[in-house]
């Protein structure tokens, strides 16, 4: 398969969901039930949701985003507390911080995995520090033994991002088994989807109660609760409480009836997309001009996004450029991330340099996300992988040969 010619010029999407009769079915049930928004279908979602990760509650949200802003808002931070985190991720991580009320302390990323550097960790944590926000990126976990050994000596709580590492696990343990919360996300693009959505797991009964309430304006009923006929005839079931002040991040069971029929399959079109980057790897595995992220022995990667390095100084063509000498090939390749420091927020809020982390920027300026989803074929990935090698043959780097008599 390695040698095999890549076909004829195609479009190669960047991202196609894996939606088949299952899943309309299942929207089409919930549709006809009469029943909407969150019951019978949310319940059964994080129930094998719990079951999938390891945990013993998760719970249902609009977004990982809502998910991440419950986990920090249950910790009671204050506006001197800080939480350090990557700034090597996608705008929520950090933003979650500053809404929960506290101070976002960067730390930079190892540039073989784009993960935060556990190795830096220690020197950031100061008496004001309550919490450690690591971004499981790409897939890959972060070094969670040292994260939850830090954890342990400073008595932080420990929240992860999970929106790319559904299926990952950190040695034996599934991700979503190990921190105080694990936050995932089913965004259109995410390894399983509900459109937009997002699930919290946690171990702490307190806490998942707490988020709970919070997801649904605080209110000591939902509306599930309050309508269904055996509860109507308890005359005291019109009435809620608002006992906190709550937000509207409660999940809808046309999302969860996706997302029961999704998970069904996660195994499946995670083992889908590992043959993939296995095939992606093995045919840019030569290319020096490129490098390709690491991945560890021992763990689990969940295989969300494929990425590749240009290496600085090996190509006259800047990375923005070659993604537009893909796109010009009708392949639909992005980006993953500009580091949050790098942006006019963070830098006018801040004061942050592109230098402040170096490995961050280096992997902001020089990475490239390639197409991955169940759906791409073969074919697919040898047009894709002769491309990429096509526009570095063309932009090769001229080098100095010293001639010495
Ligand atoms: C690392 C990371 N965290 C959080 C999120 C937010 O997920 P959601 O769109 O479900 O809020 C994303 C979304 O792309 C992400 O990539």
């Amino acid at each position: 398969m390695k040698g095999k010619k890549s076909t004829a010029k195609r479009e190669v999407l960047f991202f196609k969901p894996s939606i088949g009769r299952d899943e309309e079915q299942a929207v089409l049930d919930v549709l006809r039930s009469g029943w909407l928004t969150t019951g019978m279908r949310v319940c059964e979602f994080e129930k094998d949701f719990a079951n999938f990760a390891g945990a013993r509650f998760a719970i249902a949200l609009s977004s990982c985003t809502a998910a991440l802003h419950l986990a920090l808002e249950v910790l009671d931070l204050n506006s001197d507390d800080e939480v350090i985190t990557t700034p090597f991720t996608f705008s929520s991580t950090a933003s979650e911080i500053l809404h929960a009320g506290a101070k976002i302390k960067f730390v930079d990323v190892d540039p073989s995995t784009g993960n935060i550097d556990a190795t830096r960790i220690k020197n950031a944590v100061t008496d004001r520090t309550k919490a450690v926000l690591p971004v499981h990126f790409a897939g890959h976990p972060c070094d969670m033994d040292s994260i939850m050994d830090i954890a342990l000596e400073y008595d932080l709580r420990i929240i992860e991002d999970a929106a790319h590492a559904l299926e990952a696990k950190w040695a034996d343990n599934k991700i979503g088994s190990i921190g105080d919360f694990t936050c995932f996300s089913f965004y259109a693009t995410k390894n399983i989807t509900t459109g937009e959505g997002g699930m919290v797991t946690c171990d702490n009964e307190i806490m998942a109660e707490k988020i709970r309430l919070l997801s649904l304006h605080a209110m000591t009923k939902d509306a599930w609760k309050r309508y269904m006929p055996d509860e109507q005839n308890n005359r005291n079931n019109k009435y809620y409480q608002i006992v906190s002040r709550g937000y509207k991040y409660n999940m809808t069971d046309i999302q969860a009836a996706l997302g029961i029929a999704q998970l069904r399959k996660v195994e499946k079109m995670w083992e889908r997309r590992k043959n993939l980057v296995s095939l992606y790897m093995s045919r840019l595995a030569d290319v020096s001009e490129i490098k390709l992220m690491a991945i560890e022995n021992s763990i689990k990667h969940a295989h969300h996004l494929m990425l590749i390095k240009l290496v600085p100084g090996e190509l006259n063509i800047s990375r923005d450029n070659f993604l537009n000498e893909l796109r010009d090939r009708a392949i639909g390749a992005s980006i993953h991330f500009v580091s949050l420091h790098m942006h006019p927020y963070y830098k006018n809020k801040f004061g942050f340099e592109d230098n402040d982390f170096p490995n961050a920027a280096y992997l902001s300026n020089n990475i490239i996300t390639l197409p991955l989803y169940p759906d791409l074929s073969e074919e697919d990935v040898y047009y894709v992988t002769d491309c990429v090698k096509e526009i570095i043959e063309k932009h090769k780097a001229k080098k100095l040969v010293s001639v010495t008599s």
